[in-house]
C-alpha cells in the first residue's frame, strides 16, 4: 500500500491520496481515518462542488466552460473547521450543507472537466498537503495533485451497492430521489469523471485497488491508519539515524593547546588600560566582585555569563587578568568605523544572528588558541527582567571542540538599565571543565550535558 520511501520524505507531510468513483465511501472513510490519525482531511470534491454551487447561484450555464472560467475570478474557496467540523467556506459563506444536493453533485461533475477550474484547485490543494500530514480524497489525487504521495489508495465498490448508500444517505436527508434515479445519477457521473479529457477518474499504477462493495468501513479505516503509520515510522527511523549519523560526524576535537601567551604589546595595554576602566566602572556604579578566586589564572578560557547590558563583557573582563574575546552582532561593525575600531581592539568579532554560521565556531576557537578568554552570553540575548533564560547550545559545543573550562558568571542589578549609582555584583563561580565531566566527543547528548552544568550554576549565580 505504501510506495518506497525516499530522503525526500523526510522533509514533507505525510500523503494520503484516496481516490475512486461517486458514492465509494471515501469521505467517510477518510473523515475517520484522519480523526485516528490526527491528519487532515481534504475533501476535494467539496471544492468542485462550490464551484458548482457559486456559478449555479450566479446563473452561469454549466455547459459553458468560458462563462463557468470567469467565474472564478476574484473567487475564494476555503476550507475549514467550525465547531469540530469541516466547513467550505465560499467568499466566506458558509455553503458545506448547500453542497450536497444531487443539482449540486451533477454541476460539480460538469465544472471540474473545465481545466480553468482543475488549475484553479491544483495549487491549493498542493499547498495543503505539503504544509500537513493529510488525507485527501477525490479522483486525480493520486496521478495528478499528488502523485509522490506515499500512500495512494484506490477505492471502489459497485455502481449499485454505491447507488444503494446514497439512495439511504439521501432519505436521511428527506430526499425524494427514486433509487433508480440514483443509480442513473452515478452511471452518469462515472462516465463523465472517467471520459473527460483532463485528469479523468484513473487508479494510479502505484495504487492500491479496495473493493469496499463487501467491507466494512471500519475494516478500509483500519487498512488505511496501518499504511500510514508504517509511513510515520520509517520516517521517524530515517530521522534518527540521520541525527546520530549527523552526531558521529560533528566537529572534531580540537582541544586548545595552553602554551600560547598573548601578544606582549596587547597584555600590556591591557595591564594599563584595566585600572583605568575598573576606577571609571567603581565610581559609576557600586560594582562588587564575587568569587574572584575562581577565575583561572591563565587564558583559554570560556566564560558564560547571562546578559543584562552593553556593559557586560567589560564587567566580565574587569577583574580577569588574560584581554577577552567576544561575539558581537554583526550590525555593529557596518556603521561607524571609529567604533567599529574600539570593540574590535576590545575583543570583539562579528556574528551573524540565526546564520547557524560554523566559522563563529572557527573564529571562537582561534581566538581561545591565541590565549585570550572568550566571553559568550549562552541565552543570546539580553534579559530586561534579569531572569536566566534558556541557553543555546553553541557554548557547550565550543567548550567540548576546544576541551576548555567554562566560568559561569551571573551579572546582577535591580530594573531593566545599568544606570549611574546602580549596585552591581559580579558572580564569577567554579569552572566547569568538559573533561571532568567525561565529554570527549561534540554529540548532542555532550553539548546537552555541559549546556545544563553552564545555565544552573549561571542560575544560581543570579539572586
Ligand atoms: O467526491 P464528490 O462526489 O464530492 O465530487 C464531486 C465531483 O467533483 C465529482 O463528480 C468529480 C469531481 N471531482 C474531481 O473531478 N476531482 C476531484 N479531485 C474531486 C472531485
Amino acid at each position: 500500500m505504501t510506495r518506497a520511501f525516499t530522503e525526500e520524505d523526510e522533509k514533507m507531510g505525510i500523503n494520503i491520496a484516496l481516490d475512486g468513483p461517486s458514492g465509494a465511501g471515501k469521505s467517510t472513510i477518510a473523515r475517520k481515518a484522519a480523526e485516528k490519525l490526527g491528519y487532515i482531511y481534504v475533501d476535494t470534491g467539496a471544492m468542485y462542488r462550490s464551484i458548482a454551487y457559486h456559478a449555479m447561484t450566479n446563473g452561469a450555464s454549466l455547459d459553458d466552460a468560458e462563462q463557468i472560467a470567469a467565474q472564478l475570478e476574484g473567487l475564494k474557496v476555503e476550507l475549514t473547521y467550525i465547531d469540530g467540523a469541516q466547513a467550505v467556506l465560499v467568499n466566506g459563506e458558509n455553503v458545506s450543507d448547500k453542497i450536497r444536493t444531487p443539482e449540486v453533485s451533477m454541476g460539480a461533475s460538469k465544472v471540474s472537466a473545465v481545466p480553468a477550474v482543475r488549475d484553479f484547485l491544483l495549487e491549493t490543494q498542493r499547498e495543503i498537503a505539503r504544509k500537513n500530514d493529510i488525507i485527501m480524497d477525490g479522483r486525480d489525487i493520486g496521478t495528478v495533485v499528488l502523485p509522490d504521495a506515499q500512500v495512494k489508495l484506490f477505492l471502489t465498490a459497485t455502481a449499485e451497492e454505491r447507488a444503494d448508500r446514497r439512495f439511504k444517505e439521501l432519505q436521511q436527508k428527506g430526499d425524494t430521489s427514486t433509487y433508480e434515479e440514483v443509480l442513473a445519477d452515478i452511471n452518469q457521473r462515472d462516465y463523465n469523471d472517467t471520459h473527460r479529457e483532463i485528469a479523468p477518474l484513473r487508479q494510479a499504477e502505484d495504487a492500491v485497488l479496495i473493493d469496499s462493495t463487501n467491507m466494512t468501513i471500519d475494516e478500509v479505516v483500519a487498512e488505511i491508519v496501518k499504511a500510514a503509520e508504517a509511513v510515520s515510522k520509517k520516517k521517524s527511523e530515517l530521522n534518527t539515524e540521520r541525527t546520530s549519523r549527523r552526531d558521529r560526524e560533528l566537529m572534531p576535537i580540537h582541544a586548545i593547546s595552553k602554551s600560547r601567551r598573548i601578544n606582549p604589546v596587547r597584555q600590556f595595554f591591557y595591564g594599563i588600560l584595566r585600572p583605568i576602566v575598573m576606577l571609571i566602572f567603581k565610581i559609576k556604579y557600586k560594582l562588587t566582585f564575587e568569587g574572584v578566586e575562581n577565575i583561572p589564572r591563565d587564558g583559554g578560557n570560556i566564560f558564560a555569563s547571562n546578559h543584562r547590558s552593553y556593559a557586560d563583557p567589560v564587567l566580565i573582563a574587569l577583574p580577569t587578568r588574560v584581554p577577552i574575546s567576544y561575539m558581537a552582532k554583526k550590525e555593529l561593525f557596518e556603521g561607524n568605523k571609529a567604533f567599529k575600531w574600539l570593540i574590535t581592539a576590545f575583543g570583539a568579532f562579528p556574528v551573524e544572528r540565526g546564520s547557524g554560521d560554523t566559522s563563529v565556531i572557527d573564529t571562537s576557537i582561534e581566538k581561545l588558541e591565541s590565549g585570550r578568554n572568550l566571553v559568550i552570553f549562552p541565552e543570546g540575548t539580553r534579559s530586561k527582567d534579569g531572569k536566566v533564560g534558556k541557553g543555546k547550545t553553541g557554548v557547550a559545543l565550543i567548550a567540548a571542540v576546544a576541551q576548555t573550562k567554562v566560568v559561569p558568571v551571573g551579572i546582577n542589578f535591580e530594573g531593566e538599565k545599568l544606570t549611574k549609582g546602580k549596585k552591581v555584583v559580579v558572580r564569577f563561580g567554579k569552572p566547569i571543565d568538559p573533561k571532568e565531566l567525561g565529554i570527549n566527543d561534540t554529540s548532542a547528548a555532550s553539548r546537552k550535558k555541559i549546556k545544563k552544568e553552564i545555565m544552573d550554576s549561571i542560575t544560581s549565580l543570579v539572586h
